[in-house]
C-alpha cells in the first residue's frame, strides 16, 4: 500500500480508466494527493456505497438537496424528487425528446465537415431535452450552452475561484427561470409544479429550489454530454471489428439498446467518483481509517473490476446487475431512466438518420483529463 498515491492524473491525454486499472489488482484503497480514501475495487465501493450510518453524503458546506443530506431527511427530500422521475412520469416527454433528437440529427452537417460527437450533439442535444422536461424558455439555451463550457473549464482547472464564479452564474440562470409567472389557461412545467412543493408543510426555499434544479442541470447535462461522446467513440472505433454494429444495433429493441448502452458506460464510466465521509472510525480494504475522513467511492474504476466483470469482456446481460454507472444505495440517481430514454432516443436517432458514422480523417479522439472522464473531443464525420 503507498500513500499519497494520487488517484487523478492531471497529465493532458492520459486515459484515468488506464491509471486505475494498473493501481487496482494492488491496491483496493489509495491516499490521493488531496488527503482523500479513494476506493478503487467493486466489493468495498459497493459496501460503502450502502453503509450509509458509517459513510455520510455531508461532504459539502453548501446546500446539496438531496445528495448532501443523510438519514430521514434524506429520504423525504427524495420522495419529493423521485415522483417527477418515474417512468410514468417522464413518458409524456418522450415524443419530445424524439423530435428534439431527430431535428438535431437531420441538421448535422453531411459534406465530410467535421462534427464533435461531445459537445455538437452530447451537449446540445441534453440542453434541449432537458429544457423541454423542465419547461425552460428557449432563450436561455445558448447561455446554458456557454455556461457548461465556463463550469467545465473550471472543474479541469481545480481554481476555486473559477469555480465559485461559475456556481454564480449558474444560479443566476435559475433564478431567472424560478421567476417566471405561470401562465393562465397553460399546465405548469416541471420547474413550476417544483415551486408549489411543500415540505414538512412549508413551501420549498428558493435555495433548496436552486439546490434541486442545478442537480438537475448543472452537474447532469455535464454527464449526458460526456455518456453521448463515450457511445459514438464507441461506435466509431468498434466499426473495425464489427463492421455490421450499425446495422445490428438499428435491429435492437429498447430494452435491448438500453442494455448495450449500460454495458458501453460501465467500461468507460465518464461519471467517475462521488464523496463520502466517515461518521466514525471505520475498517475498509485492510485499512484503519480515522473518523471525518474524506473518502471516494470510484465508480469507474469499480465497473472495471475483473473480480466481478470477466476479463471486463462486453456482456450487457450479464453485467447488468451489478454496473454502478448510476450507483447504488440510499443516493442511487434518481434520474436514471431520464437518463437512459435521453440517451437511446439520442442514440435511436443518429442510427435512423445517417448511413454511415466515421472518425473524421486525420484527427485524433482526445481523452478527458482528471477530475473528468470520457472523451473531450470525438471527431466524426457522418453521411
Ligand atoms: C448519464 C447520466 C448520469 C449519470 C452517469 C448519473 C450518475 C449518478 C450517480 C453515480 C449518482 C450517485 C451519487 C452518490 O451515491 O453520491 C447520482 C445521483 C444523483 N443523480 Fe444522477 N446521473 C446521471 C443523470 C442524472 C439526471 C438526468 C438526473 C436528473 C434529472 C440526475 C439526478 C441525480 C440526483 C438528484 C442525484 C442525487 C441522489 C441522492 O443523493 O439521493 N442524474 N447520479
Amino acid at each position: 500500500m503507498t500513500d499519497h498515491m494520487p488517484d487523478d492524473l492531471s497529465a493532458v491525454g492520459r486515459d484515468l480508466r488506464a491509471y486505475t486499472d494498473e493501481l487496482r489488482p494492488q491496491h483496493a484503497i489509495v491516499k490521493n494527493i488531496a488527503g482523500e480514501w479513494v476506493l478503487l475495487r467493486h466489493a468495498e465501493v459497493v459496501a460503502a456505497a450502502l453503509d450509509h450510518e458509517r459513510f455520510s453524503s455531508a461532504v459539502s458546506r453548501y446546500l446539496q438537496v438531496p445528495n448532501g443530506l443523510d438519514g430521514d431527511e434524506h429520504s423525504r427530500y427524495r420522495a419529493l424528487i423521485d415522483k417527477y422521475l418515474t417512468p410514468a412520469a417522464l413518458a409524456p416527454f418522450v415524443p419530445e425528446f424524439e423530435r428534439i433528437a431527430a431535428e438535431l440529427v437531420s441538421s448535422l452537417p453531411r459534406s465530410g465537415t467535421v462534427i464533435d460527437a461531445v459537445h455538437d450533439i452530447g451537449a446540445v442535444f441534453a440542453v434541449r431535452a432537458q429544457f423541454a422536461w423542465l419547461g425552460w424558455p428557449q432563450a436561455l439555451e445558448a447561455q446554458l450552452l456557454e455556461w457548461m463550457q465556463q463550469n467545465h473549464a473550471a472543474t479541469r482547472s481545480g481554481e476555486q475561484a473559477q469555480t465559485a464564479a461559475a456556481a454564480e452564474h449558474f444560479d443566476t440562470i435559475i433564478r431567472s427561470v424560478l421567476a417566471i409567472e405561470p401562465t393562465a389557461n397553460e399546465a405548469l412545467t416541471v420547474t413550476q409544479q417544483l415551486c408549489q412543493e411543500k415540505i414538512d408543510g412549508r413551501l420549498l426555499s428558493e435555495a433548496e429550489l436552486v439546490s434541486i434544479l442545478r442537480n438537475w442541470t448543472g452537474g447532469d447535462l455535464g454527464s449526458m454530454a460526456l455518456c453521448i461522446g463515450v457511445l459514438v467513440a464507441y461506435l466509431i472505433t468498434e466499426q473495425a471489428h464489427n463492421p455490421e454494429l450499425l446495422q445490428q444495433l438499428r435491429q435492437a429493441s429498447n430494452k435491448e439498446l438500453e442494455l448495450f448502452i449500460d454495458e458501453v458506460l460501465r467500461l468507460d464510466n465518464p461519471f467517475i467518483s462521488n464523496r463520502r465521509v466517515t461518521t466514525c472510525p471505520v475498517h475498509i480494504a485492510g485499512r484503519d481509517i480515522p473518523k471525518g475522513a474524506r473518502v471516494k467511492l470510484n465508480w469507474t474504476s469499480a465497473n472495471r473490476d475483473s473480480r466481478v466483470f470477466a476479463e471486463n469482456s462486453f456482456k450487457p446481460k450479464q453485467h447488468a446487475a451489478n454496473n454502478l454507472v448510476y450507483g447504488i444505495g440510499k443516493h442511487v440517481c434518481p434520474g436514471r431512466t431520464l437518463a437512459t430514454w435521453q440517451l437511446r432516443i439520442a442514440l435511436q436517432a443518429l442510427l435512423q438518420g445517417i448511413d454511415s458514422i466515421k472518425q473524421a480523417p486525420n484527427l485524433a479522439l482526445e481523452r478527458e483529463v482528471a477530475p473528468v472522464g470520457g472523451y473531450h473531443f470525438v471527431p466524426i464525420v457522418v453521411s
